[in-house]
């Protein structure tokens, strides 16, 4: 993930103040902690609702990069007080392009207590049927800025305060690759760099990648790969190889027979007997956890079981290796 280059002149942006630990005039390269917020969203299946981490406040900006599909009538993304569905959420931001009248056009408006209020409105999309963009929603003290592909688009005022937002709601005809949440408070000489908004693709993340792992796993160790299968997947797999390249154990997801099996080192298969949760173009999550004697896993949060595994086996790895229809964006361990 790569913060944008903003579309707005150096200066105009509002800078919240945060908590620093620089003496006065040190300078610091913005690193990622300092603009991403929360967790990028990848592919995420419309509608899509989520909690913003903190709620919103002036300094903060949500990105989403996406496509206007080629029939899309309208959508909208709406900044809510709150997700209950019963009684309908105060919505403080609604950015709603309309694509199927006459003239297409950009309704923002706010729902308080279950009552549209006057609509502002853009004779103008600046979105495409058929084309991807890039939005950024960029929050100030007073009001929020849009722009479209690095241009500004509209700015709305707030007419309810900007704390009460604490969830985006994302509805209607659109097709969203990512949503980033990232703080504007960077410093300039950073932004030069930014290019790509959201960078998936690293070297290290290449599949088949291999990471080194020189101590072995030890107990409460965990081991993260999140990632995107791909279209038209075949298989994935993890495996897990000691020092003289055995593979102990592997996890491999067989996406013809929709399976997920241990694979012992004398190819040995077990069944995780739990449902199939890859799925193609879509996220997932992979979480093993090292204990005494053995591996957890847990799939996009759910715990699926266990593998046993000698202390000294789990010792004597030193090498994870991905292979397999995914793309991946992050391995942690
Ligand atoms: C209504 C429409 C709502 C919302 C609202 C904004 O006509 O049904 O979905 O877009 O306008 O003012």
């Amino acid at each position: 993930l790569q913060p944008p280059s903003s579309p707005y002149p150096a200066g105009t942006e509002q800078t919240a103040p945060h908590p620093t630990l620089m003496s006065p005039g040190e300078k610091l390269d913005p690193l990622p902690d300092t603009f991403i917020l929360q967790p990028p969203v990848f592919h995420p299946v419309i509608p899509y609702v989520t909690t913003i981490f903190g709620g919103l406040r002036a300094g903060k900006m949500v990105m989403l990069q996406g496509a206007v599909p080629l029939n899309a009538r309208r959508f909208q993304v709406d900044f809510q007080c709150g997700c209950s569905l019963h009684p309908r959420p105060d919505i403080a931001i609604h950015f709603n392009p309309r694509f199927h009248t006459t003239k297409p056009h950009v309704i923002c408006n706010t729902l308080y207590r279950g009552c549209w209020q006057v609509e502002a409105r853009w004779p103008h999309v600046a979105l495409q049927r058929g084309a991807s963009f890039l939005l950024l929603f960029l929050f100030g003290n007073e009001e929020m800025k849009v722009s479209v592909n690095g241009q500004h688009f509209l700015h709305y005022r707030y007419r309810l305060p900007l704390s009460r937002v604490d969830t985006l709601g994302i509805f209607g005809d659109i097709s969203v690759t990512a949503v980033g949440f990232l703080n504007i408070n960077v410093s300039s000489s950073g932004a030069k760099a930014w290019v790509a908004p959201f960078l998936l693709r690293s070297p290290e993340l290449e599949v088949p990648c291999s990471h080194a792992l020189p101590q072995g796993l030890w107990p409460g160790q965990v081991i993260i790969v999140r990632g995107l299968v791909l279209p038209e997947p075949k298989d994935f797999t993890l495996s897990l190889r000691d020092e003289a390249a055995h593979v102990p154990v592997m996890l491999r997801a067989s996406f013809a027979d929709r399976t997920l099996a241990w694979v012992s080192r004398w190819g040995r298969k077990k069944l995780i007997l739990a449902p199939f949760l890859f799925y193609p173009q879509r996220f997932f999550e992979v979480l093993l956890l090292c204990q005494e004697g053995g591996l957890k896993l847990a799939l996009n949060g759910q715990g699926v079981g266990a593998t046993s595994l000698g202390q000294q086996v789990l010792e004597q790895l030193r090498e994870l290796r991905i292979s397999g229809s995914v793309q991946l964006y992050c391995v942690h361990y």
